[in-house]
């Protein structure tokens, strides 16, 4: 039960979050539909699935630069020292708490540069235009170590499915008669966005 909790409430507001940013960011979100304007429903079934994040790298960008940004988790459950630790400057006694505060880590200056600007490009190599390894493995929204989170791949595989259906089938565009949604967030289980409107236009059908 636990398990499915986590997997609702995380899943579903990276959702939200990939819907507001897309909102609040048109070029990057032009850049997607026309990535996903090449894919096909057929490439996600007959492929082996990390081919589908070799055809549609900027899309895949696109979901770690929105999970990096609202890091849905920003704080994990808290960590005791088993034994005496030296790191840097530090002496951590056995049997001190230590909390890791994820959001810090995805925002920090010296990893990111300018870790206040929404940049799906940072996780691209320049060359290839493919996801840059030495970046994605910095994005710590899923943990990092013996307790990172054990269904990453899954929910990776499940947000390109549902973002890459979205997108295909409707536009998300700033709501006409309502102020433009702001990225402030709310805390219950997980981050999630704060309600927003949105005028939803539909495109055409995944096929
Ligand atoms: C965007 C989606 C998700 C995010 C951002 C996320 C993030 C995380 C994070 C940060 C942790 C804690 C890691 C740690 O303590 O070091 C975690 C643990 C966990 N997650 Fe996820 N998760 C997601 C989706 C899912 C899904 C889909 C499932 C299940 C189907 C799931 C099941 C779990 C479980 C069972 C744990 C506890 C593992 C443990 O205590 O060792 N998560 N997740």
């Amino acid at each position: 039960m636990d398990m499915f909790q986590n997997a609702v409430d995380t899943v579903g507001s990276t959702l939200t979050f990939l819907v507001l940013y897309s909102i609040l960011n048109r070029e990057a979100k032009k850049k997607v539909q026309e990535e996903i304007e090449r894919f096909s429903i057929e490439d996600f079934k007959c492929r082996p699935f990390n081919d589908c994040h070799l055809m549609l790298p900027y899309t895949s960008a696109f979901i770690m630069e929105t999970m990096r940004f609202s890091c849905a988790l920003p704080m994990i459950a808290p960590r005791v020292a088993t034994q005496d630790i030296h790191l840097d400057d530090f002496h951590i006694k056995a049997g001190t708490s230590l909390l890791v505060n994820l959001r810090a880590l995805n925002s920090s200056k010296e990893a990111w540069n300018d870790p206040e600007k929404f940049r799906p490009e940072r996780f691209l190599e320049p060359s290839s235009g493919q996801l840059d390894n030495s970046k994605t493995r910095l994005m710590l929204s899923f943990g990092a170590g013996k307790r990172v989170c054990p269904s990453q791949k899954f929910a990776e595989q499940i947000l390109l499915i549902f973002f890459v259906n979205l997108m295909k089938t409707y536009d998300f565009l700033p709501a006409p008669d309502a102020p433009l949604p702001t990225i402030t967030k709310w805390f219950g289980l997980s981050y999630s966005p704060k309600p927003f409107y949105t005028q939803v236009k539909g495109r055409h059908k995944l096929g």
